[in-house]
């Protein structure tokens, strides 16, 4: 064993009992000794038990239909979310705003990802207005089975087939080993050939055969050739969906000023398209500690921190990339405006 790997063992030990999903990083989560006497499964187990409990005491924050449609299908889908003079006003300060952003390449698709500081959303008074929405935020956490505050942002897919490189995003995949949220306010209609978010109704499930499934992934992850195996994002093949049980993946094709919150420990993935697109949405994410009781004490949520992490986060890669070399993905491209093309 090198010495940097002594001295990293107690870290990637202290990770277990976490967030950690990389097989890659993290070397005892890839342990085949480990995982054949079932240390993935545990996690997963657990981490679904964890789940289940908070959620009987967040669920009770959000109206009895959206539950309900949560437990059937592992989303929450609500059309005319905002009242109509507020998503006026809110596409007027996004749409017609420059705001200073971040760019990341996947193949044929860059994501454009607009941080949202107190500083913009002070001058942007319906944006702060959405982003706060208790409504929604009740419902992200409850998707996620966790309290606190959600890292929130604008986010911009842009589309391109004819540039070659695939986009990994298109592949059907589970985010990581426990659940989480992510959550889309679409400021425009997403049609059919629009690249659509697509959900594998009912596989936000812990099924005996999901958890015979990521049982198996663990062990063949190391070897797969699909790169994000390793990384923990399991990818599936539409042909192994009927062997869970599930059906096929659903195009989610929405109207303007729906609001889509998922666990995506569910099966989900962005539609491939023939065309040239683009998506614009305001963006919630959240993802904490699977194993911990209770759902609150969010770091997130500490003043100076509070809806200043995602900056806080961008700066550290820049740092690291300055200092030591480590490219960082998400390039800053300066002030643009949302819907304008791809910088990278
Ligand atoms: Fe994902």
């Amino acid at each position: 064993m090198r010495s940097s790997s002594v001295l990293q063992s107690p870290i990637w030990l202290f990770q277990i009992a976490g967030t950690a999903k990389s097989l890659r990083k993290n070397p005892t989560l890839a342990n085949a000794w480990l995982n054949t006497h079932g240390l993935h499964r545990k996690r997963v187990q657990l981490a679904a038990a964890m789940a289940d409990r908070r959620r009987q005491v967040l669920a009770r924050s959000i109206p009895a239909e959206d539950r309900a449609q949560f437990d059937e299908n592992g989303f929450i889908w609500t059309e005319d979310f905002l009242p109509e003079s507020q998503f006026s006003a809110l596409k007027a300060e996004v749409l017609n705003g420059t705001f200073s952003a971040r760019e990341m390449r996947q193949g044929h698709t860059v994501t454009r990802m607009i941080p949202t500081p107190p500083k913009m959303l002070n001058a942007n008074p319906a944006l702060a207005q959405s982003l706060r929405d208790h409504r929604a935020l009740n419902q992200i956490r409850s998707a996620s089975s966790r309290g606190g505050r959600p890292t929130s942002f604008l986010q911009t897919v842009l589309a391109d087939p004819s540039i070659a490189g695939r986009d990994p995003q298109t592949d059907l995949h589970t985010d990581t080993f426990h659940s989480t949220a992510k959550a889309w306010l679409f400021l425009r209609d997403v049609g059919e050939d629009d690249g659509p978010v697509c959900y594998v109704p009912g596989s936000h499930k812990l099924t005996s055969e999901r958890l015979n499934w990521q049982h198996n992934c663990a062990l063949s992850a190391m070897n797969d050739p699909r790169a994000h195996q390793a990384s923990g994002s399991f990818r599936i093949r539409g042909s192994e969906l009927q062997a869970l049980g599930l059906p096929p993946a659903k195009r989610l094709v929405v109207k303007a000023n729906t609001l889509l919150v998922a666990d995506t420990f569910g099966f989900h993935g962005r539609a491939q398209s023939e065309k040239s697109t683009v998506r614009i949405e305001l963006r919630w994410h959240m993802r904490r500690n699977p194993f911990l009781p209770w759902t609150g004490l969010d770091v997130k949520a500490l003043p100076g921190l509070k809806e200043r992490e995602l900056a806080a986060f961008l700066k550290v890669g820049d740092m690291l990339e300055k200092r030591f070399g480590v490219r960082h993905i998400w390039r800053d491209v300066g002030a643009v405006r949302p819907e304008s093309p791809a910088n990278i």
